[in-house]
């Protein structure tokens, strides 16, 4: 510019020129900045609408309870301990027989899982060790497929977690070595960059397995059916609602870590089929599926919050709590919204009072194929939870109370049985909502359970799952209810008595077992370290560590920093 103004012969005309372009120059700026300010603006902290936590907590109870917060992280020394000395670099240690397993292409799941547990209660030495691992893998190669939902959780959710609690000093500076801030997050982005092509899809639904070998998306590997013979065929490869929609949380935070959009880009690609879903919704918000990832159509009909389709609805209000000034946060919450109201008219049901059981009890139900089930796993019991944290974000007090009907259900299969832990899955007799009964009890023993209790076990294994347990942390820090606080401890104790092995802790094989007939499982996935340890430590800890305000946990537990 400067140049061409020189080779003017009349010298005042560059000025006159030079200032009108400048005040032109100044409208256009500030005319884009005026324009473009509200999506590309941080927000600021009141941006991030209605505090989540309680706000006033009478008498110190929001301080930590001590000997409690000791108790678990106790547990969780004594999970560390016994791992690295039976299975340290594998994916899994066997809590009873003290082997380890590599389910998980083997680049040490337990670890990069458990390293935001160990960061939020302070296991320093612990996480060193934790650091050392996780910089050292390589997780561009492995023998096995990879599944991108789980390895998108558990890996990439677990490196983000751990570099945002460095950024935020939840970690000490002292604690980590100069550089590892840095090599975890280059690990990753690797890890990202590998699981590309699981997007390389028509519709951008994810393909079910990557071939890293390849760079390829594939479809479901044959063990898949061999595991689960009636898994049905179908003609392309198809995906369920949590496989499509758990993803933009853990993407969101490695393109603000990055400074590159693509990984946001794809994973919002991935599941708009389902947040912007061009099929009449019979109920609005509850999303149909499986979906055929070429066609975008679904080939059956099943829709439910409970497993394969809750991390879906759980990401919905999460991405807007995540990032209240993103441009698509009002779609997500409407979408939440839509689907919780759908979900509460048509999915919960009243359970029936017995003889001797007379209270009724709100229980969480399936859609499939024009049959409403009467039948709820483990897993739906993180919907509390979602209703808990939606009702305070929304300040929606409707939600905060059925938030709470629907806990006091899940408690109540826990306080029911004889360890003390409810059941992997169990069914009622519905009072409400359902017009057939589709499950009733054959074996003596169900009919037993159902006259005493008001539902039956259908799968009576506890897996170490944490979804009871982190709805009760929802109710504690959203309402600072004491009970909430005694039913996790109740629970912490019963897993103490019944699960705890040698070498750590184990999946039992029936929760209404006999005292001293507790049946131990060989099997302690990652997220007992990465979800119910940490919890249940949370529910013990001052409310302000990890607080809602200020933290979003994946749906493997993991703390992301919401947008300041
Ligand atoms: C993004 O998606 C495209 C397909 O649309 C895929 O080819 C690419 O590998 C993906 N990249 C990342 C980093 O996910
Ligand atoms: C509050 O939640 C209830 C229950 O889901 C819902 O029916 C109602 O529409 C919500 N109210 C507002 C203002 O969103």
């Amino acid at each position: 510019m400067r140049g061409s103004f020189r080779r003017t012969s009349n010298p005042t005309t560059p000025y006159k020129l030079l200032a009108a372009a400048l005040v032109i120059a100044f409208y256009f700026v500030t005319m884009l900045l005026r324009h473009s300010s509200q999506p590309a603006r941080s927000p600021r902290p009141r941006d991030r609408g209605p505090a989540i936590q309680l706000q006033k907590w009478e008498n110190d109870t929001g301080g930590p309870d001590t000997p409690k917060v000791t108790r678990v992280k106790d547990a969780m020394v004594h999970t560390f301990r016994n791992y690295r000395a039976a299975a340290w670099g594998h994916d899994d240690v066997l809590p009873v027989s003290g082997g380890y397993g590599d389910s998980r292409n083997g680049w040490g799941a337990f670890i990069v899982d458990s390293a935001s547990t160990l960061a939020l209660m302070g296991l320093w030495h612990e996480l060193k060790l934790a650091i050392e691992h996780i910089v050292r893998v390589d997780f561009t190669i492995t023998e096995d497929l990879v599944d991108p939902f789980e390895t998108t959780i558990r890996y990439l959710g677990g490196l983000l977690s751990l570099v945002d609690l460095i950024d935020s000093q939840v970690v000490p500076p002292s604690v980590v070595s100069p550089g590892d801030r840095d090599k975890i997050l280059a690990q990753a982005v690797a890890l990202a960059n590998k699981l590309g092509p699981a997007y390389d899809s028509p519709t951008g639904l994810a393909w079910p397995r990557v071939d890293f070998a390849l760079n390829q998306g594939v479809p479901d590997p044959p063990e898949v059916y061999l595991k689960d013979p009636s898994k049905p065929r179908y003609e392309h490869p198809v995906i369920n609602a949590a496989r499509a929609g758990s993803s933009i949380l853990e993407n969101r935070a490695l393109s603000r870590l990055s400074g590159r959009e693509i990984y946001y880009q794809n994973a919002t690609k991935s599941w708009a089929p389902l947040v912007w879903n061009r099929y009449l919704e019979e109920y609005p918000g509850l999303v149909d599926t499986p979906i055929d990832i070429v066609t975008g159509d679904a080939v059956s009909h099943q829709h439910h919050w409970d497993a394969g389709h809750d991390s879906y609805y759980e990401y919905l209000l999460k991405a807007a709590v995540l990032a209240p000034g993103d441009r698509y946060s009002d779609r997500y919450k409407s979408r939440w919204l839509a689907a919780a109201r759908s979900f509460h008219k048509q999915l919960t049901s009243r359970s029936t009072p017995t003889e001797t059981h007379k209270t009724q009890h709100l229980f969480m139900g399936k859609y499939h194929t024009g049959n409403l089930l009467n039948v709820q796993s483990h897993l739906a019991c993180w919907a509390p939870g979602s209703f808990l944290l939606g009702g305070a974000y929304l300040q929606n007090k409707t939600m905060l109370n059925l938030g709470r009907a629907l806990l006091e259900g899940c408690h109540h299969t826990y306080q029911s049985t004889t360890t003390g832990i409810g059941p992997e899955s169990f069914s009622w007799i519905p009072y409400t909502n359902f017009p057939e009964i589709i499950y009733e009890p054959r074996a003596d023993r169900s009919k037993a359970e159902l006259a005493a209790h008001g539902f039956w076990a259908a799968d009576p294994r506890f897996l170490l799952r944490p979804e009871y347990v982190e709805a009760v942390f929802y109710g504690w820090r959203i309402t600072g209810e004491q009970r909430y606080r005694d039913w996790a401890w109740e629970a912490f104790e019963a897993m103490e008595k019944h699960c705890r092995t040698e070498h750590g802790y184990a999946a039992i094989a029936d929760v209404f077992a006999e005292e001293g007939r507790v049946v131990q499982l060989d099997e302690q996935e990652s997220f007992w370290s990465a979800e119910t340890l940490k919890y249940l430590w949370l529910t013990f800890a001052d409310v302000r560590v990890g607080s809602l305000d200020d933290w979003v946990y994946t749906t493997e537990g993991h703390p992301l920093r919401r947008d300041v």
